[in-house]
């Protein structure tokens, strides 16, 4: 069967969606909810294209294709609805992809990482990351207005963490000539950020309830960053914040333990079903149109596997070891 996408013919082979199709022939189009040889179902329409034939807006992750079909994957008119899908997926999305302190302190220290390393006791190498970031870790936020505790989510319910107290305490545990700097990770501040925002009353009531790191800390930056497709595709679509000012009722920071080592945080969740349709008796979905939730009964917690983590597409479900549990009985 052969159809044209973009006015060029290409040769469609057996079973193949149009999305499959337009990749194997070099077309770039994203997609959310579809994931390749997994069950799937169209939600997300970030994978919009059109068809000539009639002029409807198709999502080209399930439709077949037809003899002589004619799509359009390039228009303006198809990336304005696939930025549109994007803007909608992040109108309820309320998660900070980097940590506020991270991202502002002047001379690249990753305060996130080195916090979540002295919360676990890990001094020693809290301070390799600190000499990685200052030739002179004793006299290192000396000079410094503290940008970090003036953005430090934790300001937002009670008092920011006094992060330049605690880098000096560390500092202070060591010969600095014992210690073997390391590179802090490099944040790469030209990526899609999503933000947090201000919590609600109630939210900083939940979170002072359930937060008690050693050094107070949220940990607000998202743990299942680095492969985050929802971060990507919206770095490369340039999106800078949600055109849509929907707030979310979805708890945030709610980091619930799936298996020993993955995680899963309802407010990075968009609702795919990758999770859903891709475990048996595993994950389901609660309640319908914009309050609907993906929820794992307790019964079905020995069903899911990791494979799932690398299914989801957003920092939603997610692998990683030795993180606080936050519930708020959602
Ligand atoms: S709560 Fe922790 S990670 Fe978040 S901004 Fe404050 S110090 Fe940084
Ligand atoms: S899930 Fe993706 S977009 Fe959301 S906070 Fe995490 S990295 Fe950012
Ligand atoms: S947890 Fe991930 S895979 Fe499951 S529905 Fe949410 S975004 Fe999709
Ligand atoms: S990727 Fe096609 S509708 Fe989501």
């Amino acid at each position: 069967m052969q159809i044209t996408i973009d006015h060029k013919n290409i040769e469609v082979l057996k079973g193949e969606t149009i999305l499959e199709t337009a990749r194997r022939s070099g077309f770039e189009i994203p997609s959310m909810c579809y994931a390749q040889g997994a069950q799937h179902k169209s939600s997300c329409m970030v994978c919009a294209v059109k068809n000539l034939a009639n002029g409807q807006i198709i999502p080209s992750c399930t439709t077949k294709p037809v003899e002589g079909m004619q799509i359009e994957s390039n228009s303006e008119e198809v990336k304005q609805i696939r930025t549109m899908s994007f803007e909608l997926l992040l109108s309820d999305h309320r998660a900070d992809c980097e940590a506020p302190c991270s991202m502002v302190c002047p001379h690249g220290l990753d305060v996130e990482h080195m916090l979540s390393l002295y919360d676990k006791g890990a001094h020693k190498e809290a301070c390799e990351i600190i000499k990685g970031a200052f030739p002179l870790p004793q006299i290192s936020c000396d000079n410094c207005k503290a940008p970090c505790e003036k953005a430090c989510r934790r300001g937002n319910i009670d008092q920011s963490v006094s992060i330049r107290e605690i880098i000096r305490e560390v500092v202070a545990m060591f010969e600095t000539a014992e210690i073997n700097p390391v590179d802090n990770r490099k944040i790469d501040k030209k990526l899609f950020q999503s933000r947090l925002g201000r919590f609600s009353e109630s939210e900083k009531q939940r979170l002072k309830d359930t937060t008690s790191t050693p050094s107070g800390c949220l940990h607000c930056a998202c743990a299942g960053s680095s492969d985050c497709k929802l971060r990507s595709y919206a770095t490369q679509e340039a999106i800078k914040r949600p055109k849509y000012n929907v707030s979310s009722e979805l708890p945030i920071m709610d980091r619930k333990q799936v298996t020993e080592n993955m995680w899963f945080e309802q407010a990075k969740c968009i609702r795919c079903g990758l999770c859903v349709y891709n475990s048996k008796n595993g994950f389901t979905f609660k309640d319908r149109g914009f309050g609907m939730q993906v929820y794992l009964p307790e019964e079905n917690r020995k069903n899911v596997s990791t494979h799932l983590a690398d299914l989801c597409p957003t920092g939603a479900l997610y692998l990683a070891k030795e993180i606080k549990e936050n519930t708020s009985g959602n």
